[in-house]
């Protein structure tokens, strides 16, 4: 974190994929800064770059061109990225991840998902955790169902769970209720807002939905790789 409160800086990204002798600008030239406890929602198009910027943002994938820099630290710039090491702490120590599909592992129970991110180095009180943040998601009852006892919304209030276990200063959420009825999604909205709103989290979203977009403070529309603030 620098002083002034920023805690993202990216400076003309861009993502060029080749198909044959064809390119293809999935994101030209985006720069933006967050701000910490800044919730900014991404719309735009199917296939206007939203999820390859996103993921570039959250280390989950590289740009081939651009600079971004986290928490004052230069993750890629100068045609260089941080090495994988690296790259790995920063994506488990600075991010929580909400995906679509929620991705739980459909063999464990509810508080064994959520407990995942912390099985490769034990933390005191790690146990006390978990189930503090499910109750703060209202899934105190379910914490020894399987994922394929409980419904849709649940899942995503499980996986949300999983993010925040390890405390990330940054929830990335690619389009979290796309799977999900309007309830449900007014729901998980709701959740997002509280966190962004009572602990401060800092919440990059992606979402087709307007309401759940208007619940960000920040609107950016992207089109044909380029970001536009609204
Ligand atoms: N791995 C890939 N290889 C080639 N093209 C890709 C790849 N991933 C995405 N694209 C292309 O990049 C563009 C942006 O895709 P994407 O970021 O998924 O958009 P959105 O999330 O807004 O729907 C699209 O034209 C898509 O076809
Ligand atoms: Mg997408």
């Amino acid at each position: 974190m620098t002083e002034s409160g920023m805690v993202l800086a990216a400076r003309e990204l861009t993502k060029v994929y080749t198909r044959g002798s064809e390119a293809i600008r999935a994101v030209d030239g985006v720069s933006l800064t967050i701000r910490r406890g800044e919730f900014v929602a991404f719309m735009g198009p199917s296939g206007s770059g939203k999820t390859t910027l996103v993921n570039i943002l959250g280390c989950l994938d590289n740009p081939t061109g651009g600079e971004l820099d986290l928490a004052g630290r230069s993750i890629f710039g100068g045609g260089k990225s941080l090495g994988e090491r690296d790259l790995t702490r920063v994506r488990r120590e600075l991010f929580g991840y909400i995906f679509q599909n929620f991705y739980l592992i459909h063999t464990l129970t509810v508080r064994e998902n959520v407990a995942l991110p912390l099985a490769f180095y034990r933390k005191p009180g790690a146990e006390e955790e978990v189930e503090r943040l499910l109750k703060l998601l209202g899934m105190e009852h379910r914490m020894d169902h399987l994922p394929g006892q409980i419904s849709g919304g649940e899942m995503q209030r499980v996986a949300i769970a999983r993010a925040l276990v390890n405390r990330p200063e940054i929830l990335l959420a690619d389009e979290p209720t796309g799977n999900l009825d309007t309830r449900r999604s007014e729901e998980i909205g709701e959740i997002l807002q509280e966190l962004n709103r009572n602990a401060g989290l800092t919440i990059i979203m992606v979402s087709h939905n307007p309401d759940l977009a208007r619940l960000g403070g920040r609107r950016i529309e992207m089109r044909d790789g380029q970001a536009y603030e609204s």
